[in-house]
């Protein structure tokens, strides 16, 4: 009798594997938006050493440990979630798919996983936390003189937490935007940024970020203005671990570790690499999520294991939504978290807590 390999493996879905979900997004796309989403800063050598960063270690395998059902279940800031795998906050997102964080917060709810919601995003808070409560539980702000107006707007809309995004002064230099001369609508980044109701605009933000100098803000004032907030907020952006005891001492109740997906500082170090030695100096208490490179399964496994409680994803969920709105982004977080399932029984891990240094070793090099 002939093996049906094929029954292994579920086929009811749209994309099988995260190259065919990859391949689809840069098939959706034009090429200069795909550009944006792929591209990073400069010469793009952060972007590359956040990805090759994952080949420098090894999970080692646990025979017989026993572990069958392992779950996947985790507490970050109070909130349960399913899976260790959180959407990042991406601005311009309808320029990926019509649906942008609505889809992507809904299939974040469907899989008991958290999203971060954007201010430059093309969707408002509300109607994102409105389309999906139990996801869309986190507001990313940028720190500038309308934080304590975003913080008041954001709590009575529901939301349980902010998140800071402390690595973008300027924008990055993008090299393939500029080689594109990429210039989106700027409507779509105008969710939250309305200009009215005492809201400032896209370009008067991004005229912020962009201008040196301008109402760039610095830790003391990002000190008082979060005295105010009245929500836990997350330090988005952190590489070193003075960084980390800066945004401690500001008030932050979590990190994330993060260089921006390369798109902003280039060269700077991976994410990954700087993870251990940022985690060694908050202690083992302090809620860590780390970004930039996370692209399988295996990606949040040694993130975990470096010292993570959970991970973010940008350019996988971007893919997802390009690929096929809610369904693909569904599809991507149902991969990552079954891989992790996989892997944790492969390594003998029961819980979320189980991954630990113990588990991984380096690469041979
Ligand atoms: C197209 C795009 C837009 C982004 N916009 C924002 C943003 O508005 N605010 C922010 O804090 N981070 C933004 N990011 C960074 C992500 O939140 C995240 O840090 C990064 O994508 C993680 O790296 P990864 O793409 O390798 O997963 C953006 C990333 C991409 C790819």
């Amino acid at each position: 009798m002939t093996a049906q390999l094929d029954s292994f493996y579920p086929t009811q879905v749209t994309f099988g594997t995260h190259d065919e979900i990859h391949r689809a997004a840069a098939a959706a796309l034009d090429s200069d938006v795909f550009d944006f989403v792929e591209g990073g800063a400069g010469k793009e050598i952060t972007l590359r050493a956040n990805l090759a960063a994952f080949g420098h270690w090894r999970i080692l395998p646990e025979p017989m440990s026993g572990v069958a059902t392992p779950s996947t279940r985790t507490e970050l800031l109070g909130m349960s979630l399913e899976t260790p795998v959180v959407t990042a906050p991406f601005g311009g997102d309808a320029l990926f798919h019509p649906d942008g964080h609505l889809a992507v917060a809904r299939a974040a709810q469907h899989r008991g996983a958290l999203s971060i919601v954007p201010e430059a995003g093309s969707f408002s808070y509300e109607e994102v936390h409105t389309m999906a409560p139990r996801a869309a539980r986190i507001a990313q702000l940028h720190p500038f003189a309308h934080a304590a107006a975003v913080a008041e707007r954001v709590r009575r809309a529901g939301f349980d937490a902010l998140c800071v995004t402390v690595d973008c002064p300027v924008g990055g230099f993008r090299t393939r935007n500029m080689g594109n001369r990429f210039d989106p609508d700027q409507r779509l980044f105008a969710g939250n940024l309305t200009g009215e109701n005492g809201a400032p605009g896209v370009a008067e933000v991004f005229g912020q970020l962009l201008k040196q100098g301008g109402s760039v803000w610095n830790w003391d004032q990002l000190t008082a203005a979060a005295a105010d907030f009245g929500l836990p907020w997350i330090a988005k952006g952190i590489l070193t671990p003075a960084t980390a005891e800066r945004a401690l001492a500001a008030g932050a109740s979590a990190l994330v570790v993060s260089n921006h997906g390369g798109r902003q500082l280039d060269p700077a170090p991976a994410s990954l690499d700087m993870l251990p030695g940022i985690r060694a100096a908050v202690g083992a208490e302090l809620p860590i999520l780390l970004d930039s490179g996370i692209r399988t399964g295996s990606d949040v496994y040694l993130a975990l294991a470096l010292g993570a409680d959970a991970v973010i994803i940008g350019r996988s969920a971007i893919y997802g939504l390009a690929a096929a709105g809610e369904a693909g982004v569904d599809r991507v977080l149902e991969l990552l978290t079954e891989e992790l399932r996989t892997l944790m029984i492969l390594s003998g891990a029961a819980t979320i807590g189980d991954i630990d240094g113990t588990r991984i070793t380096g690469a041979a090099s």
